[in-house]
């Protein structure tokens, strides 16, 4: 049972639906429901409302992420922004030697994305050529460790003095562009790894920085991020407001980061606008998103898979995977419905990732507690894939897997997995992808995207606020004046 999109695109939930599962009487008593969540849906996509969801100052917020995949003139994204997102990426091409992407939660999780589907693990290692001209890149900022923070400076520091003192052909200063990209403009840590950085590489007479700004465009009440751009004249690019951390991926915040590596930013909003438009369709069994939602909710309420492994199949989907923690864990996980009653809904995200994880965490999912889904991601076709070599014939359990591509392998391991699960009524389904491409990977994450949405209507809480992360930030704030005080 699965549903497939013209694009090939397929969710694939024979093992979600059918007896000691998900019934299709469960998906039709949820009707009235669903009828009311497309509805939301249509509404937030014509005016941005969301019922009920205030900003994190009270008021009112629109929500407009469902608007991010419509290239027009006047949108967040409009044909000028994405040319000057592409001139930006074109400008670092053979001119800057390294970024170094700041930013954490929702400015950092998509654009690992991209930079892992774009460049994977060895892209710093390779040469300028083998880069077709574009940087290395590094992130930084997602997390407050002085050794890592240390060991990267160092790194630059090391580089620097090679690119001046032993480029025999063309001794030159040692070129980083900083992005800092931060909505609120000071989250600590971002901004404490950025003036650490900022400062050692200012104070390298063999490193010329450049800083771009990525924050709430508001000039009127600028951010500090904001402010410091203005005052430095740094180039700045935006943060909408409307666009809460885990959706930015489809804005400014990931394409910059796109446009730096050479992604293909209009196909990925081109997947990702199509899906909105395969998501329109009001039949639930042919809009993947609605789908989705109503699936896992019922899996949830009804059956107690209070918990979702998102386990692709794939080294540089990793990524994905905890981007989609974030997604799910601060759209869904709410202490209180849109009527103010104690509901504590949510799933806890599980990172995993095949094959990796049959190693380890596969034992919990097929015999541990029976509050899981596992939802698979599969690439069906890998562009120069590796045919495994009979190179130890008389090795009969070598040879026997011999011939076979390691794509292959990869999937008939997913599949093996998926089989087992099910065959101890465990949940799980998988989301198909024909190719890893900007395309595919638009409309995947799209539509994750927009399935957040539905379920936060069908569980009736606000899909679009985080008030729990402010929690930790009352007593934090406190503490480090405490700590700065003592000396
Ligand atoms: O979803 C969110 O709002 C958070 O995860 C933020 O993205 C994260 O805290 C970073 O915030 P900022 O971009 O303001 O630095």
């Amino acid at each position: 049972m699965s549903l497939k999109l013209k694009s090939g695109f397929e969710f694939d939930y024979e093992n979600l639906v059918g007896e000691g599962r998900v019934t299709r009487d469960d998906v039709e008593q949820l009707a009235p429901q669903l009828g009311k969540a497309h509805k939301a849906m249509d509404t937030m996509r014509k005016t941005g409302v969301i019922k009920a969801h205030l900003s994190k100052d009270g008021t009112p917020e629109k929500v407009l992420f469902s608007q991010l995949p419509y290239v027009e003139k006047g949108n967040l994204n409009s044909p000028e922004s994405i040319d000057r997102l592409k001139k930006f990426g074109q400008s670092l091409r053979n001119r800057i030697d390294t970024v170094i992407s700041l930013g954490i939660g929702g400015s950092f999780l998509g654009n690992k994305v991209l930079f892992d589907v774009q460049c994977g693990s060895f892209w710093n290692m390779k040469t300028r050529e083998e880069r077709d001209g574009y940087p290395r890149v590094f992130f930084s900022g997602n997390n407050i460790d002085p050794r890592s923070t240390k060991d990267l400076i160092d790194y630059i520091n090391h580089a620097a003095d090679m690119a001046m003192h032993h480029d025999k052909k063309n001794p030159h200063k040692y070129k980083v562009m900083l992005i800092c990209i931060s909505k609120s403009g000071g989250t600590l840590d971002t901004m404490s790894n950025f003036m650490v950085i900022y400062d050692a590489l200012m104070n390298n007479p063999n490193v010329e920085v450049e800083v771009t700004a990525v924050t709430d465009p508001n000039t009127e009440k600028p951010t500090l991020l904001k402010k410091m751009a203005m005052e430095n004249k740094w180039e700045s690019f935006a943060v909408p407001d409307g666009v809460g951390g885990r959706f930015t991926i489809f804005c400014e915040v990931g394409l910059v980061l796109g446009a730096a590596v050479g992604f293909d930013i209009e196909a990925f909003l081109a997947g990702a606008k199509q899906m909105d438009i395969d998501c329109q369709n009001d039949d639930i069994w042919q809009n993947p998103a609605m789908l989705n939602a109503a699936l896992k909710f019922i899996a949830s309420e009804k059956y107690g898979r209070n918990e979702e492994v998102m386990m692709p199949y794939g080294d540089y989907l990793e990524s994905v995977s905890m981007w989609y923690i974030q997604l799910l864990a601060e759209s869904l996980g709410k202490q209180f419905n849109k009527e103010g009653k104690e509901v504590c809904y949510g799933r806890t995200p599980i990172v995993a990732l095949g094959t990796r994880d049959m190693h380890s965490q596969t034992q919990q999912h097929q015999e541990g507690r029976l509050n899981k889904i596992v939802q698979f991601i599969r690439i069906e076709k890998w562009p120069n894939d590796l045919t495994i070599p009979n190179v130890f014939p008389q090795a009969h359990k070598l040879a026997d897997i011999a011939g076979v591509t390691m794509g292959q392998a990869l999937e008939v391991a997913r599949q093996s997995n998926a089989d087992a699960l099910a065959s101890n009524g465990r949940f799980n389904a998988l989301f198909s992808l024909p190719e890893l491409n900007a395309y595919y990977l638009g409309q995947l994450l799209y539509m994750l995207a927009l399935s957040v949405a539905y379920e936060g209507e069908l569980a009736d809480v606000d899909a679009f606020n985080q008030p729990g992360v402010e929690a930790y930030k009352r007593i934090m704030g406190p503490k480090l004046q405490q700590v700065k005080s003592r000396g």
